[in-house]
């Protein structure tokens, strides 16, 4: 079987998300999974692509890509690595510019890039069996597929699958987009627009043979209004085609055994792991420039996110008093809308004992964080899958989240008396439920007896987040399930 995923991002050439992640993983998953998949991943050659990777790529051909009423060039390269082969289509006009997304042409861009995601198999020869798209960005390509491809050879019995990571990006334009600069018309026309826009996402879902979402609850929620951003009605009348697949995370990257950022290494199965853990702690919490204290323990609780409303930073600003009126620390690393980064530094202002917010983009301290901390906050309003709590658990940071998408797919709530569940949760999008949550998980942590019950919940929570299985294994079967239901 041949499988093309065409995405906007992808790990390690470029991320401003997990987009880019999961593009850096699913595509090897499928390829460990079976080795007989020929899986090839596509992606624009943008000017941010690190040169290390662009003098080691290699030229195949170039073509012109129609779109609309203009002819536009389109190089075609190759790279491999990790016995995944990527494209990367060039039109300096569109792509050499810093940063990815943002222009007041994306949507002529992505859609020059999803037709030349097609006409580009005529210069490379590989016609998938499966084209994956991921997001906006590509999803228009299966209308494309339908509406100038389909009758040619190479093209005729091709399928696509349009995984959707995050609905509330949907490539919106004014309609003049549809045939002015798209070419559509007749039904193609109608299929790429909705409550009078054009909408990328939307001709996606009408065109592909499978809308996938990174998790099954997520594929719930956006068939209501809270969740969708005005795409309920056709996700109802579609919902036919469309199933939850949850992400996975590259446990060999992450591993806190042999992760060098990490000082010290630790295992689920050390018997000093408190001890380790907490070493971690007063590492970061020195970096940070928080005070540690030697002769208490005090719960570090993280936040490592974009700063965007859907990760529910307003309820962590609202509550904020109130948390760190307790005997907490918090850590706050990420970047994102301005008034979120200044209502943070305000924050530290007020507690600059307690309270750190790093705002800039550091992997390796990252690392440390999420070695170094118990918890792990994560209060999303809205959540299609989440990576940084998989991650989190992983280094044995305990998180406690919102019941949303793939929140709560992911994390279960722990029950005492059962010894069973990972992390704390709670429901709806009210700062007091999330404080409770906060409170309910601190409580167990600050026993200082250690034979005491709640010091065993400490730990026994630690462990079962920690022996979580978010492998990619799991997940890249159910695709590969869907791929044959669809060939
Ligand atoms: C988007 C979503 C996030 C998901 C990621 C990868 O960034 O917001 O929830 O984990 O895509 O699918």
């Amino acid at each position: 079987m041949k499988i093309l995923f065409a995405t906007s991002e992808c790990v390690p050439f470029v991320k401003t998300g997990g987009l880019a992640d999961v593009l850096g993983s699913l595509p090897k998953a499928l390829k460990q999974l079976d080795p007989t998949l020929d899986v090839r991943v596509v992606l624009p050659l943008y000017e941010d692509i690190p040169q290390k990777y662009r003098d080691a790529m290699r030229f195949i051909g170039s073509k012109y890509v129609p779109l609309g009423y203009k002819n536009n060039y389109c190089g075609v390269f190759a790279f491999d690595l990790e016995g995944i082969t990527y494209y990367f289509l060039d039109n300096e006009f569109f792509f050499k510019r810093g940063g990815l997304y943002g222009f007041f042409d994306d949507g002529e861009r992505f859609a020059f890039f999803s037709k030349a995601v097609l006409e580009s198999m005529q210069v490379t020869g590989f016609y998938p069996d499966v084209l994956h798209v991921n997001d906006w960005q590509t999803a228009i390509a299966p209308l494309f597929l339908d509406a100038f491809y389909r009758l040619t050879d190479g093209y005729k019995t091709m399928k696509t699958v349009l995984s959707v990571h995050n609905i509330e990006f949907q490539g919106r334009m004014d309609k003049y987009c549809i045939d002015h600069i798209f070419g559509l018309s007749g039904r193609f026309y109608s299929e790429a627009e909705y409550k009078g826009d054009t909408n990328m996402l939307k001709a996606g879902i009408e065109a592909s043979n499978k809308v996938i979402t990174v998790s099954p609850s997520y594929a719930e929620e956006i068939l209501y209004p809270y969740y969708s951003y005005g795409l309920e009605n056709i996700l109802n009348a579609r919902k036919f085609k469309l199933s939850g697949i949850v992400n996975g995370i590259d446990l060999e990257k992450n591993n806190p055994e042999n992760n060098k950022n990490i000082v010290p290494p630790f295992s689920v199965n050390d018997s000093d792991l408190e001890a380790k853990k907490k070493a971690n702690k007063d590492e970061v919490l020195k970096i940070l420039g928080l005070e540690t204290d030697t002769k208490k323990e005090v719960p570090l609780i993280a936040m490592i996110t974009r700063l965007t409303h859907q990760k529910g930073i307003d309820l962590f600003i609202a509550a904020h008093h109130e948390i760190l009126k307790q005997d907490v620390k918090i850590v706050v690393l990420g970047t994102g809308e301005w008034k979120y980064e200044s209502a943070l530094r305000e924050i530290e202002a007020t507690y600059p004992a307690k309270f750190k917010a790093v705002l800039s983009f550091q992997p390796n301290l990252s690392d440390k964080i999420y070695a170094g901390s118990d918890f792990f906050l994560m209060p999303s309003k809205f959540e299609p899958c989440g990576l940084s709590q998989m991650l989190a658990m992983r280094y044995g940071s305990v998180p406690i989240v919102r019941e949303t998408g793939g929140l709560k797919d992911t994390v279960v709530p722990y029950v005492s008396a059962t010894k069973e569940g990972n992390g704390f949760t709670f429901k709806t999008f009210d700062a007091y439920d999330m404080l409770d949550a906060v409170k309910r998980a601190v409580a167990n942590y600050v026993a200082v007896d250690k034979t005491s019950k709640s010091y065993l919940d400490r730990i026994t929570v630690r462990k079962n987040a920690m022996t979580a299985d978010f492998s990619w294994t799991k997940s890249a079967k159910k695709y590969l399930e869907e791929y044959k239901s669809i060939i």
